[in-house]
């Protein structure tokens, strides 16, 4: 076979055609990523003005971490913000510390999102006739430690209670505040989700199974209300510096809330479902690849890691 032949034999066409295919995949990849991380927040390409939503905003678990931190962003933009969490006096040090920092002004409403009872007629009642345009579904509880699934402390009530904060309190928030915005024409919604839903998640099942009910619902409500002009966003945040990360010092990849809140929000009608911070994607990216490649393998190293929390996190409570 000479040059000219061997250049065109079946082969070499076959994989030229696989490479054209590949290079162009891998390039939609990266302009898709460099689109919706920089180019369009940058720009504001489909962005939503938050602050033509409404006059309030909503946050649950408002007193800390991201919740807190998305309390501050919307007040920063000019929005009255309702703040709900547990502690009566954690909610008034948050509303004293922002209302001096910011000219808007802050309602709280104390509940616990693990009681299903009590707490939705009295927050539908404080709620009522406000102009919300801005719904942050935040709460969410976590485990203590990494554990097998049997082994849970306390599981008959752990689970109930964490099924209730993290998929109910998201559920019956937008069945409360959702009908104003449908009046209105107007709304956004975002619901806190976590990347635990979409890489294999050993040793934390249920919370990563609650975190996936969050973005099936949440993709659903969004074809359901966006001829409404309600934007339901669902977030997917890699590790936070937070009480719940029990991580105290932020860094590149474990970035403080407030730092994770500003670019997440700069995502609003930009990105349906995201991290919210482009080197959580990247890692997500990173792990999703290799559980394409080999689900054993990305499933194996997770389950090290996560044990090996599960170790540590044992061996200081005997300490
Ligand atoms: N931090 C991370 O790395 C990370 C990663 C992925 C996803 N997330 C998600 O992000 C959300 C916020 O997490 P975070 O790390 O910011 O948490 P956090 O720092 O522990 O703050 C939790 C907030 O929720 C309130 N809260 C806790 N349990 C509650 C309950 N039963 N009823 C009412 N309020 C309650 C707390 O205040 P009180 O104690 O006063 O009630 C506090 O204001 C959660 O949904 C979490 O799953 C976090």
């Amino acid at each position: 076979m000479n040059q000219e032949e061997n250049n065109f034999c079946p082969v070499n066409k076959i994989a030229l055609i696989c490479t054209c295919i590949v290079g162009f995949q891998l390039s939609r990849m990266l302009f898709r990523f460099l689109y919706d991380s920089f180019l369009a927040p940058a720009f504001k390409i489909n962005a939503v003005n938050i602050k033509e939503t409404g006059t309030w905003a909503v946050v649950t678990g408002a007193t800390d971490g991201i919740g807190k931190a998305y309390a501050e962003v919307l007040a920063q933009k000019g929005l009255n913000v309702v703040l709900i969490s547990r502690t009566k006096l954690k909610l008034d040090d948050v509303a004293k510390e922002l209302g001096e920092k910011y000219k808007v002004e802050f309602r709280t409403l104390v509940a616990d999102f693990t009681d299903t009872e009590h707490i939705y007629h009295e927050i539908d009642k404080q709620l009522n006739g406000m102009d919300i345009g801005v719904l942050i579904n935040n709460v969410g509880m976590s485990y203590t430690h990494p554990e097998f699934f049997l082994d849970v402390k306390d599981k008959d009530t752990f689970f109930p209670n964490l099924i209730n904060c993290n998929i109910y309190s998201v559920t019956n928030m937008c069945k409360i505040v959702m009908p104003g915005m449908v009046e209105r024409r107007k709304g956004v919604v975002i619901n806190i989700s976590s990347s635990a839903a979409q890489i294999p998640n050993p040793l934390l099942t249920v919370y990563a199974a609650s975190k996936a009910y969050v973005v099936k619902f949440s993709e659903d409500l969004a074809a359901e209300y966006s001829k409404f002009g309600i934007t339901v966003q669902c977030l997917l945040p890699g590790y936070v510096a937070t009480n719940m990360s029990k991580i105290r010092s932020s860094t590149w990849m474990a970035p403080s809330p407030l730092t994770y809140v500003k670019e997440a929000i700069k995502t609003v009608g930009i990105k349906e479902r995201t991290t919210g911070y482009y080197p959580h994607t990247l890692l997500i990216t990173v792990v999703k690849g290799l559980d394409y490649i080999s689900p054993k393998l990305s499933r194996w190293l997770i389950f090290r890691t996560m044990s090996n929390i599960r170790k540590r996190a044992l061996k200081r409570a005997t300490q």
